[in-house]
């Protein structure tokens, strides 16, 4: 099944992608995760998301959708749409594009995450420069401070969790991203999960919802 993992940053849907990658062999298109990868290699979609990202603004829906054609175009079956869609241009350019491809959204998954829950996930967050693993420092740290468990690599904080930034990005996704549920719910596909859980049961209730 084609999944959308959707709901406010923080709310959990790296998270859960990277266990719905590990244990149900899907694949993740994350936008975010697209731009960081394009700002890290200096192309110049990189260079135009970075001014925005920085910020904690949208990029615009023009950039984002080419962008996510070019990766479905090489061949999509069993993803997870994680941060994608954002805004209800979006979603409408992806039912075009999906049609298109004779290929389908199954459901769309809403994470629920109350708002100081959120700020105190991301503010904590902390990620792999090299491997983009996510961390917590209170509820998932590192073994050792600053070091992936993973690959050794440098774990930092990302630009965008500053708390200055934070707030921008939550107004962002208040505007543009949320009109997504009653969007979904027209189309039939809409599921809410309550994110405030334990990482794994979360994880057990997207598993039902997708079996
Ligand atoms: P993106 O990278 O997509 O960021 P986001 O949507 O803000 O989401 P996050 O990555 O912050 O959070 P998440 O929900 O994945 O949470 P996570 O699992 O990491 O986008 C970044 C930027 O790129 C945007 O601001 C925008 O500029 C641009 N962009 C991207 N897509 C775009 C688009 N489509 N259109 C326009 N612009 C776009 O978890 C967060 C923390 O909480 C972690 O520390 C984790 O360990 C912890 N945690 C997770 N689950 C739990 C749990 N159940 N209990 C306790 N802690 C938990």
């Amino acid at each position: 099944m084609n999944l959308i993992l959707f709901g406010a940053p923080g709310a959990g849907k790296g998270t859960q992608s990277e266990l719905l990658i590990k244990r149900k062999d899907m694949f993740q298109i994350s936008t975010g995760d697209l731009f960081r990868a394009a700002i890290k290699g200096q192309t110049d979609l990189g260079k135009k998301a970075q001014a925005y990202m920085d910020k904690g603004q949208l990029v615009p829906d023009s950039i984002v959708i080419g962008m996510v054609e070019e990766v479905l175009n090489k061949g999509a079956k069993n993803f997870i749409l994680d941060g994608f869609p954002r805004t209800v241009a979006q979603a409408q350019a992806l039912d075009e594009l999906l049609n298109k491809m004779h290929l389908s959204i199954g459901k769309a998954i809403f994470l629920e995450v109350p708002t100081e829950i959120l700020m105190d996930r991301l503010t904590g967050r902390r990620v792999c420069k090299n491997c983009g693993a996510v961390y917590h420092i209170v509820s998932k740290p590192t073994k050792t401070e600053g070091v992936c468990d993973n690959c050794n690599g440098e774990v930092i904080q990302r630009n965008d969790d500053k708390a200055e930034v934070i707030g921008t990005r939550l107004k962002a996704y208040e505007e543009f991203t949320s009109p997504l549920k009653d969007f979904y719910k027209k189309a039939g596909k809409f599921t809410a999960v309550d994110g405030n859980r334990e990482t794994e049961n979360v994880y057990n209730e997207i598993e039902k919802i997708i079996s």
